[in-house]
């Protein structure tokens, strides 16, 4: 963090002494006004509900250009990482700053894929859950369980402890995950298979059975791979600010995952890209394409509390570069499936058409962000729509822990404490 020469000066118009606040640089993007001091030099906060101006951190991991529509993790275009590298490279990439050369990367790929087993207990306290539990809920218990079953890496104090944490979690979140859906359908669980790819071994542990040999489609390996890296980190989103905030109070890594996890679920993050399927099932037998007129006007209608999912972004003013990427892959796995004429596609493509020429979001800047294409592929894999998020999570496993570790590793981190407004009572007597 670089001081600018810039100062920002505070004045009040009650008559008491203006304030000088240093202002900070980053190697891109806007700078920062330090407002660390200015509860002790004026006994007053600042009120950012919702952080819509609030910097709750540096960070060198990922930059987001929101009205350039650019996606950078550790300076790399989202684009170049989608088409030359893969989720582990670019797991390394997060996780150490720096893309592997041929050595480390064979190193790093044999250590992930090395621990994609769970202890065999996970399985038990998986039964506790009913049947049709969501996904979601199960993986919330998964992940967090997770500290009870590696005592030996739950020291986030210690980097040795979160390196060993990491890799647990980013090697067992596919295993997990696949448990939580083999639980819900009655199927067995599938034990990893070390000698497939990260993906490959996902698409089994999901869609194989002990009945017979599964074989991993290539193209639908590479979508798979490729949902991973898009959605690996996004900087200091709701969720990952929840690993953050959760880790400040020294808890241990697979706790401050999980509360990262119980975040994404809401329909505003992660859980956008379910609600956005949902919302095409829903349009699909209203009457599909000729009804999209219809349910545009109910979107647009602000007393009906209806939005379209899968549009918009609190930081993408312009076109989400993954959705780019994304519709990319959309159109190869329905062609790979045969799946072309697939009617959801079509219609989420005139949703798009007409959301990108209406002018109700061409003022707001509403664009397609990754979930509204994100929701088709998986559906098109196979994935049930429940599933849509825990496999955003598992994604950005890699995100939270590289984020976490981070801010352990910074010497101004501090527990995270926000400050209020308090609009209540006054103190008053119990009559
Ligand atoms: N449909 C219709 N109108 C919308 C939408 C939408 N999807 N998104 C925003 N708007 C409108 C709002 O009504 C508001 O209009 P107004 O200015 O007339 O009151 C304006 O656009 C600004 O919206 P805010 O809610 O203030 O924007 P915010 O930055 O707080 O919200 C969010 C961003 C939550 C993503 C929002 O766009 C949304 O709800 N989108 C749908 C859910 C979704 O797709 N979420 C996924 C996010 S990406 C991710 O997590 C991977």
């Amino acid at each position: 963090m670089k001081l600018s020469d810039n100062k920002a000066k505070l004045s009040f118009s009650n008559g008491s002494p203006d304030v000088d606040l240093p202002v900070y640089q980053g190697t891109i993007g806007p700078d920062v006004i330090d407002i660390r001091k200015l509860y002790a030099q004026t006994g007053q906060f600042t009120y950012d509900p919702g952080f819509m101006s609030t910097a709750s951190c540096q960070s060198a991991i990922t930059y987001i250009d929101g009205d350039k529509g650019e996606l950078l993790y550790r300076g790399y275009p989202i684009e170049q990482l989608a088409e030359k590298c893969d989720y582990l490279d670019t797991c390394y990439l997060l996780l150490k700053g720096e893309l592997p050369n041929k050595p480390q990367r064979d190193d790093f790929h044999q250590l992930v894929l090395k621990h994609t087993m769970v202890n065999e207990q996970m399985q038990f306290f998986l039964r506790g859950f009913r049947r049709d539990a969501h996904p979601m809920a199960v993986l919330t218990g998964l992940v967090g369980a997770m500290s009870a079953f590696y005592h030996d890496s739950i020291d986030v104090h210690n980097a040795e402890h979160r390196d060993i944490a990491a890799i647990r979690l980013i090697s067992k979140m596919p295993t997990l995950v696949a448990m939580a859906h083999k639980y819900g359908v009655g199927q067995p669980y599938m034990y990893p298979r070390n000698e497939l790819s990260y993906a490959g071994n996902f698409l089994r542990m999901m869609f194989g059975t002990p009945c017979e040999d599964y074989k991993v489609n290539p193209v639908l390996e590479r979508a798979m791979d490729r949902i991973f890296i898009l959605h690996a980190d996004h900087e200091q989103n709701a969720s990952t600010s929840t690993v953050r905030l959760c880790g400040s109070s020294g808890t241990n890594p697979f706790a401050a995952i999980a509360a990262g996890v119980a975040c994404l679920w809401g329909p505003a993050h992660g859980g956008a890209n379910e609600a956005c399927l949902n919302m095409l099932e829903d349009i699909q037998k209203m009457g599909g394409v000729a009804k999209v007129g219809e349910f545009m006007e109910k979107v647009k209608d602000k007393n009906s509390g209806v939005r379209l999912m899968g549009f918009g972004h609190r930081v993408y003013k312009n076109y989400d570069p993954r959705a780019k990427l994304m519709q990319e892959t959309c159109n190869e796995v329905l062609a790979e499936l045969g799946l072309e004429k697939d009617p959801l596609f079509a219609l989420a493509k005139e949703l798009e058409r007409i959301a990108l020429e209406d002018d109700y979001f061409v003022q707001r800047k509403l664009y397609p962000n990754v979930d509204f294409y994100s929701g088709i592929v998986q559906r098109a894999i196979g994935v049930p729509v429940k599933l849509f998020t825990g496999i955003f999570a598992l994604a950005r496993t890699v995100g939270w822990i590289a984020q976490l570790n981070e801010m352990m590793a910074d010497p101004e981190y501090k527990i995270g404490r926000p400050r209020q407004l308090y609009t209540g009572s006054p103190r008053r007597d119990v009559p």
